[in-house]
């Protein structure tokens, strides 16, 4: 046995240390939220018409912050960004059987958030390079039936918006950008997120930023942020329009964000720009580290994108490498290497799609007189998110640790190490991979 043995085949680990966690919330968020304790008031918000309908003054300096940072004329928070997804499709007056374009490649709440007023999610494959919503395949899925596309800017870099709002232009159909892993991301010059008719963030725990749980959604169109307004708080008990497109959707949600949250969330703010720095230092560092070996794809940045790495995804090519993919991974592992995942999501595989059983069990909405057609879901349906999922892709959430030089370049020793010892491997998980 010597040093270049790898570990899962007896040999001493290259990571014999843990990494430190990135813990982001300092001083300045303990004494935020301190005073606001002491204050006494933990959320301001009435349900009721006036002032307080728009929450207490850390809620509207945390959206006044958000407004001039992200350059828009509306920021709306939210106590997460599904309730932000979910006050977003209402806003945008979707009917029941409605068609909504998003991606399967994305955490549930972007499609389920479409279900919530009986729209119907109607997944797009991806492209298999930035894992985003491939507009290629988008305009083949519009029916008279669709209203809107859903984009989410996955593992940290924009959706291809110029292509998509094209589309979305040709069709009248309105655009909507989960942001929610890609908080300080550009496209062409502008922060992702900003370039729909809606977009917005999530400050959950995962997150580049966060309050714990939380969210913001961002608009430049008024109606639009009016309505999400109205959602966010019990929009019932003060509506007054009597025209249905004003009335519709406006369901009596709770979706307000507290005082403490929202402090928190304003400081973190100040955050991003250095934190996504410290990101792109390391997978940058990363990238170059891992360049050249064999039959393993390294994250791409689309022309005009920048990427803040909320995962570094990776490919690996099994019959180039020899090895298939859930044997790479364990010997990876067995070096100190954490943060790897096998494959990512593929909504249109979960059994609340396959099974189409959301709203009781009589297959609601999918079979409500209100649809025009019968979109189903299974195997097949994305095979470039499928092949992905099933075969190449595994997700790195490296850059979620604080790591320094040193330590990427320990990452990246434990990567040629199993590189160069692969061969001994054997095809151990292959069925499972
Ligand atoms: C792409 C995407 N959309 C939506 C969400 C939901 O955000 P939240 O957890 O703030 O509700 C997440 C969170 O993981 C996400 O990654």
């Amino acid at each position: 046995m010597n040093e270049s043995t790898l570990a899962v085949l007896g040999g001493s680990p290259i990571i014999s240390r843990p990494f430190a966690p990135f813990v982001s919330v300092g001083d300045e968020e303990a004494e935020a939220a301190a005073a606001v304790i002491r204050g006494g008031v933990l959320s301001a918000y009435i349900g009721a018409r006036g002032e307080g309908f728009m929450g207490g003054p850390q809620v509207r300096a945390l959206e006044a912050k958000a407004e001039r940072y992200f350059g828009v004329r509306h920021a709306i928070a939210v106590n997460s960004w599904t309730s932000g997804l979910i006050a977003a499709v209402g806003a945008l007056g979707i009917e029941p059987g409605d068609e909504v374009i998003t991606t399967p490649w994305t955490m549930a709440a972007t499609a389920t958030a479409i279900l919530h007023f009986n729209g119907i999610p109607v997944f797009c494959d991806i492209d298999p390079v930035t894992f985003n919503i491939d507009p290629a395949k988008v305009e083949a899925l519009v029916t008279p039936r669709t209203r809107a596309i859903i984009a989410v800017d996955i593992f940290g870099q924009s959706a291809d918006m110029r292509a998509l709002r094209a589309i979305a232009d040709r069709h009248g159909l309105k655009l909507v950008s989960d942001t929610a892993q890609a908080p300080g991301a550009l496209y062409h010059g502008k922060p992702a997120g900003t370039l729909a008719d809606i977009g917005g963030y999530s400050f959950n725990y995962h997150k580049h930023i966060h309050c714990g749980e939380g969210g913001i959604l961002v608009t430049d169109d008024d109606r639009l942020a009016q309505r999400m307004r109205l959602l966010r708080n019990h929009a019932e008990a003060v509506i007054d329009a009597e025209s249905p497109a004003e009335l519709c959707n406006m369901l009596g949600f709770n979706f307000r964000m507290g005082e403490i949250e929202a402090a928190i969330a304003a400081i973190q703010l100040d955050k991003l720009q250095a934190r996504v720095q410290s990101r792109q230092r390391a997978a940058d560092r990363l990238r170059a580290g891992l360049q050249g070996l064999e039959g393993l794809g390294l994250p791409d940045v689309a022309e005009g994108n920048t990427h803040v790495y909320y995962v570094f995804g990776l490919t690996l090519d099994p019959l180039t490498i020899g090895v298939d993919r859930a044997t790479l991974v364990e010997a990876l592992r067995a070096e100190g290497v954490t943060g790897l995942g096998i494959g990512y999501q593929n909504l249109h595989l979960l059994p609340l799609f396959r099974h189409r059983i959301a709203y009781g069990t009589a297959g609601f909405p999918w079979t409500s007189p209100h649809t025009s057609r019968d979109v189903t879901y299974g195997a097949g349906l994305c095979p470039v998110a499928e092949r992905l999922h099933h075969e190449t892709f595994v997700s790195f959430s490296v850059c979620h640790a604080e790591l320094g030089d040193d330590d990427v370049d320990l990452v990246v020793a434990a990567f040629r190490k199993v590189w160069a010892g692969r061969h001994l491997l054997g095809n151990r998980h292959r069925r499972a991979a």
